[in-house]
């Protein structure tokens, strides 16, 4: 693959600190030499630049840092597009999960009819109303399908960027119930961790490839948050769920996506040095993404 990997520093869309670190992290585990020992044509296009002026002292609890997730956003989805234009494979290093309104912007313009594996303990499908915390990396994906607020929702200026039934959410153990109802009330496709474990992890991802082929996807995005994994494997991050996926059933999970031939762009987030132990959490990350970029189909 012709791959350009983007670094986004952003910690406003949640409120522990030290997610920002996680693009460095990641680089410092040897995410770009794990990808170009694959033998891909791998760019480091650097980090977006993300204004501090302001941080910690916001004082809007729905919708917290909302001028810099919308800026950082816009700023980010600038970038994909562009990646995409060069026709290059975006992978996207966060940062908490906020960052993911920005990347789907950018994506999504470019395709008809665009897939999205959203990989995560969470839903992340609250809107300021329905948010337990006002943070907005617990908001990413409702956003993206056209719901919250006007600015984040139409950033890049269109909406929505997303189908909610060409989205298949794995992992989720820890949903709040304004995003129950909106489960039930788009019908999306969701496998908790009951699923995973009552039907093992090579189901649930041939499940979930059939579901978006069936949807006749032309692209679909991974967008994985690394505490979908049990805080076990990945004790760096900010939101841990315990009772998550396991090590293997993930580099299980990327070893099927990479044979799939599905995955059109990724992005790894929430990864967090400074909640970690000794760089564990982006080193499972790397890890992941040896898999994901195809470590294992020698
Ligand atoms: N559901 C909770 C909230 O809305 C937690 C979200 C965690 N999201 C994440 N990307 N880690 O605040
Ligand atoms: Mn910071
Ligand atoms: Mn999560
Ligand atoms: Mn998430």
């Amino acid at each position: 693959l012709e791959m350009s990997v983007i670094g986004v520093p952003m910690d406003f869309g949640q409120n522990r600190r030290g997610v920002d670190m996680g693009p460095s992290a990641m680089r410092y585990a040897g995410a770009i030499q794990r990808l170009e020992a694959l033998g891909h044509d791998v760019r480091d296009e650097g980090d977006i630049s993300i204004d501090q002026t302001n941080a910690g002292h916001d004082t809007n609890t729905k919708l917290r840092n909302l001028p810099e997730v919308i800026e950082t956003s816009t700023k980010l989805a600038d970038k994909v597009s562009e990646v995409l234009s060069n026709n290059r494979f975006p992978l996207v290093l966060g940062g908490d999960h906020s960052i993911a309104i920005g990347t789907l912007a950018g994506l999504a313009k470019n395709y008809e009819n665009l897939g999205v594996i959203w990989y995560d303990a969470h839903a992340d499908m609250n809107t300021e109303e329905t948010s337990p915390s006002g943070n907005i990396h617990g908001m990413p994906l409702a956003v993206s399908m056209g719901l919250g607020h006007d600015k984040l929702v139409n950033i890049h200026g269109y909406a929505p960027k997303v189908k909610p039934e060409n989205i298949v959410i794995i992992g989720a153990r820890s949903v709040d119930p304004g995003e129950r109802d909106l489960i039930k009330e788009k019908g999306m496709k969701v496998f908790t961790m009951h699923e995973i474990d009552k039907l093992g992890m090579t189901e649930v991802m041939n499940q979930a490839m059939w579901y978006l082929r069936d949807r006749e996807v032309d692209g679909v995005h991974l967008s994985l948050d690394l505490d979908g994994l049990d805080p076990l494997y990945t004790p760096g991050v900010g939101t841990p769920v315990p009772g998550g996926i396991s090590y293997r059933e993930s580099h299980l999970a990327m070893e099927m996506l990479a044979s799939s031939n599905l995955i059109t762009s990724a992005e790894f987030v929430e990864v967090n040095p400074i909640l970690d132990e000794k760089n564990k959490t982006a080193d499972v990350a790397v890890a992941l993404m040896g898999s994901l970029f195809g470590e294992s189909l020698v």
